[in-house]
């Protein structure tokens, strides 16, 4: 077998057998095929694209690449749940106590935030003492007693993974669907969960600007999914602008703690609902998406799903009084209003340029090494739909750094405001299972 082969099948739109792919991965994590050639055959999947097959093997051999996540120990369906990435995306933070206050583990592995985007880690390390450095033991035996935990990746998950999408990042590769729906699923499959919800964002702020384009990412998904033996569910759900009113770190948590109680932006509660709800479906816990919605809207409003979070937080080191007292978490020194400089309504409130105007503030990091500020963030004011007067507060920047200039000509450019009342999307736009 060659790679000048294999690239020159590709070339011609032939499919890929499953040794050939074995051969490129494997060859590729271990430094014997070289940058330029892999480059050379993710231009060509690039073009001509994998079949369904070629996508669930090219996944296999990214999680055989490295360790695999054993949580046979645990009782029960193991549900995960992973977002494409959105602004203001603290939906993990909700449904993590939400389903487990069902009584379905929750065994989660969850990522930082880099540029634009925010990390669960991130926010939940707002939270004094909050440790998501687990052994794997402690991970898996706080999931048999207490039902739920938290980790950041640990081991060596999918390293061909990391070193494929690092090459796309600089071949402009990225926006495939079979390399993004099995780099995002060889992760999924690597940590071990017996179901997968996905939540695959819809719009300006998302890989995905439209609908048609998430439908076939989704599609590719859950296919690889359920070819797999993982009961996959994909939701579709709106980012055309943040979600949820708060972007940052501390103050997303507040949302969160403020969300558990029923309280706060509908779009929050909305998504994190039916995500929690199918995670209950697929836990078989519930027949039904209507009885699981029922019974997550009861733990809600008797105050057990905020306990789930509590609960999380002690057994992970953090400070538990922080979520009943959520004023006592990190807060800015300085709030700056974004001022509206005319009369309208909002149509969009561009997320991408939402979340780079928070890392402006402190609350992200351009590189990997940057220092977060958990006080920074914007907190929304208006949402799309909302009508707006000339003078009005759009949305607050906090922060602590004296120069924020360039984050408030962004905030207020994110803002898009017309004199036309703006069609109001739905928070969910469809479901793929
Ligand atoms: N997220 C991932 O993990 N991989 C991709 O390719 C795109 C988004």
């Amino acid at each position: 077998m060659h790679i000048l082969e294999i690239i020159d099948k590709k070339k011609k739109g032939r499919s890929l057998t499953q040794e050939e792919i074995y051969y490129v991965v494997n060859g590729y994590t271990q430094g014997k095929i070289p940058d330029y050639q892999i480059s050379a055959l993710l231009m060509a999947i690039y073009f001509k694209g994998m079949n369904e097959e070629e996508t669930r093997m090219l996944t296999m051999a990214m999680v055989e690449s490295g360790d695999q996540i054993d949580l046979s120990s645990i009782k029960g369906v193991k549900v995960d749940k992973h977002s494409t990435g959105g602004v203001g995306d603290k939906v993990s933070l909700i449904v993590i106590p939400l389903v487990a206050s069902l009584g379905i583990p929750v065994a989660k592995m969850s990522g930082r935030g880099l540029g634009h985007t925010g990390g669960t880690i991130d926010k939940l390390e707002s939270i004094d003492g909050f440790n998501i450095s687990l052994t794997m033991e402690k991970f898996i035996d706080n999931v048999n007693q207490y039902g739920m935990a938290i980790v950041g990746q640990t081991g060596d998950l999918t390293p061909a993974d990391k070193k494929l999408y690092a090459l796309r990042d600089v071949t402009a590769t990225v926006d495939s669907v079979p390399l993004i729906a099995s780099s995002i699923m060889s992760k999924k499959i690597a940590s071990g969960s017996d179901a997968i919800v996905l939540d695959v964002k819809v719009g300006n702020g998302a890989f995905m600007k439209t609908l048609e384009e998430a439908r076939v990412l989704a599609q590719a998904m859950v296919s690889i999914g359920k070819g797999l033996g993982r009961n996959t569910v994909a939701v579709l759900t709106n980012m055309n602008e943040p979600l949820g009113r708060e972007v940052g770190n501390a103050n997303e948590v507040r949302e969160a703690i403020a969300a558990l109680k029923g309280e706060g932006s509908e779009d929050l509660i909305n998504v994190s609902v039916t995500i929690a709800s199918y995670m209950a479906v697929l836990g078989k816990a519930f027949d039904s998406l209507e009885d699981a919605k029922k019974a997550i809207l009861e733990n809600i409003a008797d105050g057990s799903a905020l306990t789930k979070l509590e609960t999380l937080v002690k057994i992970q080191g953090g400070n538990p009084d922080q979520i009943l007292h959520p004023e006592t978490l990190p807060t800015a020194a300085i709030s700056v209003p974004v001022i509206s400089e005319k009369d309208g309504y909002v149509h969009e409130i561009r997320a991408q340029e939402i979340g780079t105007a928070a890392m402006l503030l402190g609350a992200g990091r351009e590189t990997k090494e940057d220092i977060i500020d958990y006080a920074a963030g914007i907190s929304l004011e208006k949402k799309v739909g909302d009508k707006v007067s000339k003078g009005d507060i759009l949305c607050t920047l906090l922060t602590n750094r004296e120069n924020y200039q360039d984050a408030y000509d962004k905030a207020l450019d994110a803002y898009e405001v017309n004199e036309e009342e703006a069609e109001i999307i739905p928070f969910i736009l469809d479901v793929i299972s």
